[in-house]
């Protein structure tokens, strides 16, 4: 009889069989930086994760460092909110505090996006029309300009703007920023599995929703067109958003770019797993894990996940 079940009867055989493995390397912490905040603040559902004031964002930092992270993903979380004219004072001195203490012992990565700053919670600057376009876009490169002078290691866009990657990179490239590298949210879809972070990041549109901008769930040749743009424009690494709901979108992006392309375990998918933790319906590092494995077996080259600090204790 045909028994494929043979090489699974013990863990040697399974582990000589595994295709797919980790690096600890390959997984990316995100973490919300307050202005103003007084004290850390919880974020339903995202455990292991509080809004962070910059002293305790530092001291997080040194515990995630100790713990094996190397890759971490900033999202500022500005105090005042404007419609256009963003001055990033505060995300220069969060990023500047950050390099100035640990260096390069970490690689900095910036989301870069105007959801967080403006009064309305939309990623674009907008007026009577709808998104300004060219005003966004210049605000978007100003954005990476004063992130990578500032210290920052990498540039994620995430607003899905066309256009965007290419004016990030000449801004950053004029200024003689040309080695830091844009990792573009280049695949990202208009989700429900965005609100722990909306919440995190006091970044849900005021009106509307963001289906004119972000990718409509139904489409596969639209959201490989996105990457292939991002591509064209000098991405150097891109990404799938939500990652379990995208995992069919992997390989052909992967086919059509020839770059590397990660999945972002987004605030939804990961409280999934908090919440089902939390009443005792499963085992949170275990079905972490299980996901982790997925979004490899997928082709996922890197995780972008909220658990990036569990990764030690599960023996990544
Ligand atoms: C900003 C941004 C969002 C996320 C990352 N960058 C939210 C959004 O587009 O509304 C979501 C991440 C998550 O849910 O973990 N545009």
């Amino acid at each position: 009889m045909k028994r494929l079940m043979r090489m699974r009867a013990t863990q040697h055989l399974r582990d000589l069989c595994a295709e797919t493995g980790f690096n600890r390397a390959q997984l990316i912490q995100p973490f919300f930086v307050v202005e103003g905040l007084k004290e850390d603040e919880p974020i339903a559902g995202l455990r292991g994760n509080v809004r962070l004031s910059i002293a305790s964002a530092l001291r997080q930092i040194e515990n995630d460092l100790k713990d094996g992270v190397t890759h971490f993903l900033l999202f500022p979380v500005p105090g005042e909110k404007r419609e256009n004219n963003f001055d990033h004072q505060f995300e220069r001195d969060v990023i500047s505090q950050i390099k100035k203490r640990f260096g390069s012992n970490l690689c900095l990565w910036v989301d870069t996006c105007l959801c967080a700053y403006t009064t309305h919670g939309h990623c674009a600057v907008l007026d009577q029309k709808g998104i300004d376009l060219p005003t966004t876009l210049n605000e978007l490169a100003n954005s990476a300009l004063a992130f990578a002078e500032s210290g920052a290691d990498g540039i994620s866009p995430s607003d899905m703007m066309d256009g965007r990657v290419a004016h990030i990179r000449s801004k950053l490239d004029a200024n003689g920023f040309d080695i830091v590298p844009v990792m573009s949210y280049s695949t990202k879809f208009a989700s429900n599995f965005y609100g722990p972070f909306r919440n995190a990041a006091d970044s849900a549109p005021q009106f509307g929703d963001r289906k004119a901008y972000q990718l409509d769930v139904r489409n596969r040749s639209d959201a490989v067109a996105c990457s292939v743009r991002c591509a064209e424009e000098g991405a150097d690494v891109l990404m799938v958003k939500p990652g379990l709901t995208s995992l069919d979108l992997i390989m052909p992006i992967k086919e059509a770019t020839s770059l590397q392309v990660g999945a972002y375990q987004v605030s939804g998918e990961y409280a999934g797993l908090s919440l089902l933790a939390d009443n005792g319906l499963i085992d949170f590092e275990r079905g972490l894990m299980e996901t982790w494995h997925v979004f490899k077996r997928a082709g996922a080259q890197f995780i972008i996940t909220y658990g990036a600090r569990y990764a030690k204790k599960l023996g990544i």
